[in-house]
């Protein structure tokens, strides 16, 4: 009903593309995408190679410096990492001061904004040694404020790192262990959830991806870009959907009985406004490859796991029916990433709160390249969208 003309004349020429469906924002080398395909490929890798073959750490070395690390230069690094696990202990007492209910994913982008206050020494956005820092504080500190907030959240002690233990281990072990305890460290859990880090670890210019670089293109720092795009990975719509899809499994439960077919006629009447959690993807039309790893993985690991969760069998029946239904072909909508991980993660026995905040330790490596390649890209301006004013012409006070 508004005349266009009329509210471009003020404004200029602009596109109007809300939710940026066909809007490039940058020029990037880190990570492919092909919808119709179905392909994800980091630095030319494809995901299905580097979910077999690489580790976590090897993943965010490629991401970052683009190249696949030679033996020397991974250990170098992951020596680098292992230095800086600890956390101040004055974080720690500010952490201390939230509420035991706090939601782990506020407490990790506080404790994330918070770094930017305790490491004053590397917040240049121009030196590289000091970046350099700064990235490295932040992939060996995150898992340890991750622990730190689950450990909280159930009123237990928390745990120093052991830097005897790879990433993975370590964090395991910080929030699954106890003081003065031995933790055994399930390898088939470790490597699950280093793979799963792997599937996270970048996916181009998503919600929480093009916040970090929105943030830092105003040449903010990269604690507190990250920090921003922690909560943009909250939302259900993005990382919260891992949790999502277990509160809807327990809703078919409770409300339809389990019964899986009344559950998707309900989100075909659209009237309702529910969802089927973990559906659907802006970029995937066809499937989303890293949710057919993490399908046959989740299969395999609650084997392995002697695992019998009857959720994983309502899961597969979801999607069994969802995949012939025409409301959801028509619609080209498939199981993304998020909709089999969180079975994955409650079995190893994580809490759902903090499903979301597992996304962001495997996500945290492609913010940081991704923020680091537009702080080096000299085409780099400040992000600043127009919009299309539909307001009240001038009027008098
Ligand atoms: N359940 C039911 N209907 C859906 C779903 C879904 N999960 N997703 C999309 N639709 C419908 C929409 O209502 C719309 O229907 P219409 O054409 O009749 O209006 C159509 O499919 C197209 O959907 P859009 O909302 O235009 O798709 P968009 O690209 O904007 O949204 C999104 C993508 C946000 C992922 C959406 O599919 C969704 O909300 N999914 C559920 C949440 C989820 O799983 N998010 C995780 C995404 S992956 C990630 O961030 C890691």
């Amino acid at each position: 009903g508004y005349d266009i003309s009329k509210l471009l004349g003020e404004t200029g020429n602009v596109t109007l593309d809300v939710g940026f469906v066909n809007t490039a924002s940058c020029k990037s080398a880190i990570t492919y995408i092909d919808g119709g395909a179905g392909i994800l490929r980091y630095r030319g890798y494809p995901i299905e190679q580097l979910a077999e073959k690489s580790t976590f750490i090897e993943v965010s070395y490629l991401l970052i410096y683009g190249e696949l690390p030679t033996p020397e230069e991974l250990d170098a690094f992951t020596e680098r990492i292992r230095r800086h696990t600890m956390l101040h202990e004055d974080l720690k007492d500010l952490l201390a001061a939230f509420p035991r209910d706090a939601h782990p994913m506020s407490v990790l982008s506080a404790a994330v904004s918070a770094l930017g206050t305790f490491y004053q020494d590397s917040l240049s956005i121009t030196d590289r040694d000091q970046i350099e820092l700064s990235t490295v504080r932040l992939l060996a500190k995150l898992p340890t404020i991750a622990a730190y907030a689950h450990k909280k959240s159930q009123g237990q002690p928390t745990l120093y790192p052991d830097n005897k233990l790879s990433l993975v281990e370590n964090f395991l072990r910080m929030t699954f262990g106890f003081p003065s305890e031995d933790y055994d460290i399930d390898p088939v859990v470790s490597k699950a959830l280093d793979q799963l880090f792997i599937l996270h670890a970048d996916h181009e210019q998503n919600c929480s991806t093009s916040t970090v670089r929105l943030v830092g293109s105003g040449h903010a720092n990269l604690f507190g870009s990250i920090s921003a795009g922690i909560h943009a990975l909250s939302g259900p719509l993005h990382g919260g959907a891992n949790a999502a899809v277990l509160e809807m499994l327990d809703s078919i439960d409770s409300e339809f009985g389990g019964d899986v077919d009344k559950f998707v006629e309900k989100v075909k009447n659209k009237e309702t406004g529910v969802k089927l959690m973990g559906f659907g993807h802006r970029v995937y039309k066809n499937y989303d490859p890293r949710a057919a790893i993490v399908k046959k993985s989740a299969d395999e690991i609650l084997k392995k796991m002697g695992v019998n969760d009857p959720q994983l069998e309502m899961a597969m029946r979801l999607e069994e029916i969802a995949l012939k239904d025409d409301y959801f072909v028509s619609r080209k909508l498939y199981p993304n990433v998020d909709f089999y991980t969180g079975l994955i993660y409650k079995a190893m026995g994580f809490p759902t709160e903090m499903f979301t905040v597992l996304f962001a330790i495997g996500r945290l490596p492609g913010w940081i390249a991704q923020w680091r390649e537009m702080m080096e890209d000299p085409a780099t301006k400040i992000g600043r969208p127009r919009q299309i004013y539909v307001g009240e012409g001038a009027r008098d006070y």
